[in-house]
């Protein structure tokens, strides 16, 4: 009865004001001779979170960030740091990353083996856990470990890389992870990430999205960091 009284709560809430949004600069696509003038520049334009890209070399090619990077950003800045593990193997790295200072840690669905020991081992450490779907695997496969999450990421793009194109057959998938969401969990949050910017973000969001990561379209917008993050905030619809 509680869940149904505050579920209504937030829907009336939604209906009022404007939809809290978040936006995520993904650290992929920054300038890492200037990171901590960078964060500031993201921290000052409104920036809700930062994501840290780990990839390992081997569930996607390229190899980039670890724990030591988490530790250098939480030095720079106030703002949260979100791991989002594109590895193999994530249960491995898991105590590194918390214990680095990362809020939320996202692993891949096709990358994790025993999801529920891997979420329990991030909440039972007092950081939140997320769980990431490739454009290719289904929605339905959510459906046993959503109630438990505190955030689901549909990866717009094949991850590995920044400046891809957003894939649009992603479009239906948020709409349907939405749904589920909201029948299953209604807290959680829906992130999307990849080929994100100030185009595909706002249909991105009518589809059911309410975190957006970018990197592109923040680090290398042409009038700068500020700009960009702006820019992409703007473009997102007021109210729905
Ligand atoms: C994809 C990464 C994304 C990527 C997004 O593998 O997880 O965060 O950096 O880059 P843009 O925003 O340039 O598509």
């Amino acid at each position: 009865m509680a869940s149904h009284r505050s579920r209504r709560g937030r829907k009336a809430s939604r209906d009022k004001h404007p939809k809290p949004y978040k936006i995520v600069p993904s650290l992929l696509s920054a300038d890492f001779t200037r990171l901590g003038e960078q964060l500031a520049q993201v921290e000052r334009a409104g920036a809700d979170r930062v994501q840290v890209d780990v990839m390992d070399g081997h569930f996607v090619p390229p190899i980039t960030m670890g724990p030591l990077i988490v530790e250098a950003v939480r030095r720079c800045t106030r703002l949260p740091v979100e791991a989002h593990l594109m590895v193999e193997h994530p249960e491995r790295q898991i105590e590194a990353f918390l214990e680095a200072g990362t809020e939320l840690v996202i692993v891949h669905w096709e990358a994790a083996v025993h999801l529920h020991r891997i979420v329990d081992s991030i909440q039972s450490r007092g950081a939140r856990a997320g769980v990431a779907l490739n454009p290719a695997t289904p929605a339905a496969a959510l459906e046993e470990i959503l109630p438990r999450l505190d955030l689901v990421l549909v990866m717009t793009v094949d991850p590995g890389y920044a400046g891809q194109a957003f894939l649009e057959g992603t479009l239906p998938k948020v709409k349907r992870v939405r749904e589920m969401i909201e029948r299953l969990n209604p807290d959680c949050e829906l992130e999307v990430d990849g080929g994100i910017d100030a185009e595909t973000a706002p249909r991105a969001a009518r589809a059911g999205a309410d975190v957006f990561v970018a990197a592109s379209a923040i680090f290398q917008h042409p009038q700068g960091i500020e700009a960009g993050l702006r820019t992409l905030r703007q473009s997102l619809p007021q109210a729905l």
